[in-house]
């Protein structure tokens, strides 16, 4: 299997990214420098993570070349709209200290409640102000996050850049079947956010399949998982804090899982969902004003 993903403009992305959200908050740099030191080289943060100065930060002490990093990053739902989306924006590359990102995301696509349509509007506005960051050099590529397919045809309709890719809750105890295959009909890359079930005892570590598959193949239940999805054509993003998961989560490339076994993943009971909806469950949280 490639390590890399092949995106819409030609261009080529790792496989597996890190993913920097902590539940807490912190300081993570320390894990991202480790990161850096295991070879991951595509790095997800978002200005609600409050992740991109500790990431910014690694990136400088580790010495390695901008340029051989993938960077990205999104804006939240209450910095959309043309004229918010762009402060957003340079607020967010002088936290990462760079003077662009690689892939810059609309976090949320609905700010709107249940027939309340006016999110079309703000999702379009917004991506034609990101359109014109792409040509004026500050983003090199743009993505969304949780969108569902009637969220992505919204945009496709509408837009003169396409989205590259599209970050959704993905792994198998939540597979979103119908939202992969539209993701894919469009040439656009489904990304897997909590790949790991965020570590949630139903989603993995109790699952009999995950634990019988782990046994066949000698990997972990987190290596089969990630390994599944890329299979499916899934671009994972993993969080992990010790060395030994950082590392154990890129060693998903010697082995291969059988047609029939990813076909048993792929119907396994979809019982993990985080039960955060893109429609339903619109974020009350607030980007922090202290987050400078
Ligand atoms: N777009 C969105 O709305 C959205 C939402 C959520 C997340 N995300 C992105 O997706 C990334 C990943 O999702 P996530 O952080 O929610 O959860 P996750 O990656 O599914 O799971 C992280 C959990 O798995 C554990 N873990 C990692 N590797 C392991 C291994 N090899 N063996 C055993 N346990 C392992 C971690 O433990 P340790 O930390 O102790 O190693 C942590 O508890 C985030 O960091 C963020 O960048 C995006």
């Amino acid at each position: 299997m490639d390590k890399y993903f092949t995106l819409n403009d030609g261009s080529k992305i790792p496989a597996i990214g890190y993913g920097t959200y902590n539940e807490e908050f912190k300081d993570n740099k320390s894990s991202i420098l480790t990161a850096i030191e295991c070879g991951y080289r595509f790095f997800d943060t978002a200005s609600l993570y409050e992740t991109e100065r500790s990431l910014g930060n690694a990136i400088k002490e580790s010495g390695i070349a901008r340029t051989d990093l993938i960077i990205e990053t999104k804006l939240w739902i209450d910095e959309m709209g043309a004229d918010n989306a762009k402060k957003a924006l340079e607020r967010s590359l002088n936290r990462l200290q760079t003077d662009y990102v690689d892939i810059y995301m609309i976090h949320w696509p609905r700010q709107t409640g249940a027939d309340d349509e006016r999110w079309k509007e703000l999702d379009t506005e917004t991506w034609k102000a990101m359109e014109e960051m792409v040509d004026q050099g500050r983003v090199r590529r743009l993505g969304l996050s949780n969108f569902l397919p009637h969220h992505l045809k919204n945009i496709l309709e509408t837009c003169r850049i396409k989205p590259v890719v599209d970050q959704l809750e993905l792994h198998p105890g939540y597979s979103q079947e119908a939202a992969v295959s539209y993701c894919k009909d469009n040439e656009v890359i489904p990304m897997a956010w909590s790949p790991l079930g965020r570590g949630r005892e139903n989603a993995t570590i109790g699952n009999s399949i995950l634990v019988r598959l782990s046994e066949k193949y000698g990997k972990s239940i987190q290596q089969i998982n990630l390994r599944f999805l890329l299979q499916k054509g899934i671009l994972p993003i993993p969080k992990a804090s010790s060395k030994e998961h950082i590392k154990a989560n890129l060693d998903v490339f010697d082995f291969e899982l059988s047609e029939d076994d990813v076909s048993m993943l792929s119907c396994m009971p979809q019982t993990a969902w985080l039960e955060e909806h893109p429609d339903f469950n619109i974020p009350a949280k607030k980007s922090n004003p202290d987050n400078i």
